[in-house]
C-alpha cells in the first residue's frame, strides 16, 4: 500500500470512480473470452443430449453433437475445450482397462474434433474414476488406492489421448510422480509438443459432487478421495505440489476448485510465474445456477463477476462451465 497517499479530502477515491470512462482507464485486470476454457461431458450414441440435474444448463452430448459444440465455442474464439466422458457402467473395470483404449469415448471426441479442422485446443482429463468400478481416480487393491501402479495406467492413458490428437493432457488424479511419468512418455513418442496442465493443487472438496452425476462415477465411489487430494486446510502443502509438478515438467498448473481457493492461486502465481489457471468446479455453477433459478442472484452478473475475480487474483484462465454464456455476454 502506498505510504504516499495523501489523506482526505486530497485523496479521493470516487474521483476516479465517478464515470465510465475514468472507471476504465483505471481497470487492474481483465477478463477476456481467451481467458477461458470450456469443459464438456460426452456420452453415447448419435444426436443424444441428455440433462443432467444438478447442472442444469449443461447437457451431456454425443461425439456428432460435441463436434458442433466444439465449433461453436471456437467460433466465440473459446480457446479450448476440455472433454469429460461419462462411461457405460459395463466398461468399468478393476484395472480402469478402458482408460486407453484408443477407441474409448473421449479419443473417439479428440479425434472426431481434429478431423472435422476444428481450430480449438483440446483438453483431456487424466484419471482413471470413469472407467474404474470403485469409482476411484487410481487403480484399487484391497481397498488402498495404490500409486505406482496407477501412475503406468495413467500414463497409457495419456499417451492414447496425444494419440488420438489432444493438445492439453490435464492429469486430476494426484497421484504422486504422474507428470514426470508422463512428460518422459510423451517425450519418447514423440509427442513433443502436447502439454501438460497439471491440476496439482487439488483439493479433496465436496463441490465435485454435481460433477460425479454428470460422468457417472456417484454410484461408484466408495469412501472418499482424502488418500488422494490435498486437505482444504493444507496450503502450505498444496504449493509444494505445484513446485513439484512443475519440477516434473508441467507446463501449466491448475488450482481446484476455484472460487474457495482463491488465495492459492495468488500465492501460485506470485511465487511460481507458471500459466495458472483455477477450475471453477461443478457445485461452483450449481450453486449459481441455483440461486439464480430462484431469483435471488442476478445470474449473469454473478457468473462474470465470479470470473473477474479469477483474473484478479492472479488466474491465467479458467474452467468453467458457463464458457459460451461468458463469450457471449462479453462479445454483447
Ligand atoms: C476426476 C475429476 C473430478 C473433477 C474433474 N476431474 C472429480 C473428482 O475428483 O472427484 C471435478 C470437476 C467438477 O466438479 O466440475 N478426477
Amino acid at each position: 500500500m502506498s505510504v504516499n497517499q495523501a489523506p482526505y479530502p486530497l485523496s479521493r477515491f470516487r474521483r476516479t470512480r465517478s464515470a465510465a470512462p475514468l472507471r476504465n482507464l483505471v481497470l487492474e485486470s481483465t477478463l477476456s473470452v481467451h481467458d477461458l476454457i470450456w469443459p464438456v461431458f460426452v456420452c453415447d450414441g448419435m444426436q443424444e443430449r441428455q440433462a443432467i440435474a444438478s447442472m442444469p444448463g449443461v447437457e451431456r452430448l454425443s461425439v456428432d453433437l460435441i463436434v458442433g459444440a466444439a465449433q461453436e465455442a471456437a467460433d466465440l474464439g473459446i480457446p479450448a475445450i476440455c472433454l469429460f466422458p461419462y462411461t457405460d457402467p459395463s466398461k468399468k473395470t478393476e484395472l480402469c482397462e478402458e482408460a486407453w483404449n484408443p477407441d474409448n469415448l473421449s479419443n473417439r471426441a479428440i479425434a472426431a474434433i481434429r478431423d472435422a479442422g476444428v481450430e480449438i485446443a483440446i483438453m483431456t482429463d487424466i484419471a482413471l474414476d470413469p472407467y474404474n468400478i470403485n469409482g476411484h481416480d487410481g487403480i484399487v487393491r484391497d481397498g488402498v488406492i495404490v500409486n505406482d501402479e496407477s501412475v503406468e495406467a495413467l500414463v497409457k492413458m495419456g499417451l492414447a489421448q496425444a494419440a488420438a490428437g489432444a493438445d492439453i493432457l490435464g492429469p486430476s488424479d494426484m497421484m504422486d510422480g504422474r507428470i514426470g511419468a508422463i512428460r518422459a512418455a510423451l517425450e519418447s513418442e514423440g509427442h513433443v509438443n502436447v502439454t501438460i496442465m497439471s491440476y496439482a493443487a487439488k483439493f479433496a472438496s465436496a463441490y465435485y459432487g454435481p460433477f460425479r452425476d454428470a460422468v457417472g462415477a456417484s454410484g461408484a465411489l466408495k469412501g472418499d478421495k482424502k488418500t488422494y487430494q490435498i486437505d482444504p486446510l493444507n496450503g502450505r502443502e498444496a504449493l509444494r505440489c505445484v513446485e513439484r509438478d512443475l519440477r516434473e515438467g508441467a507446463d501449466m498448473v491448475m488450482v481446484k476448485p476455484g472460487q474457495p481457493y482463491l488465495d492459492i492461486a495468488r500465492q501460485v502465481k506470485d511465487r511460481f510465474g507458471a500459466p495458472t489457471f483455477a477450475y471453477q468446479v461443478s457445485g461452483e455453477y450449481a450453486m449459481i445456477e441455483a440461486a439464480a433459478a430462484n431469483g435471488w442472484i442476478d445470474g449473469d452478473k454473478v457468473m462474470l463477476e465470479s470470473l473477474m475475480a479469477f483474473r484478479r487474483a492472479g488466474c491465467d484462465g479458467v474452467l468453467t462451465y458457463f464458457a459460451p454464456r461468458v463469450a457471449r455476454a462479453l462479445i454483447g
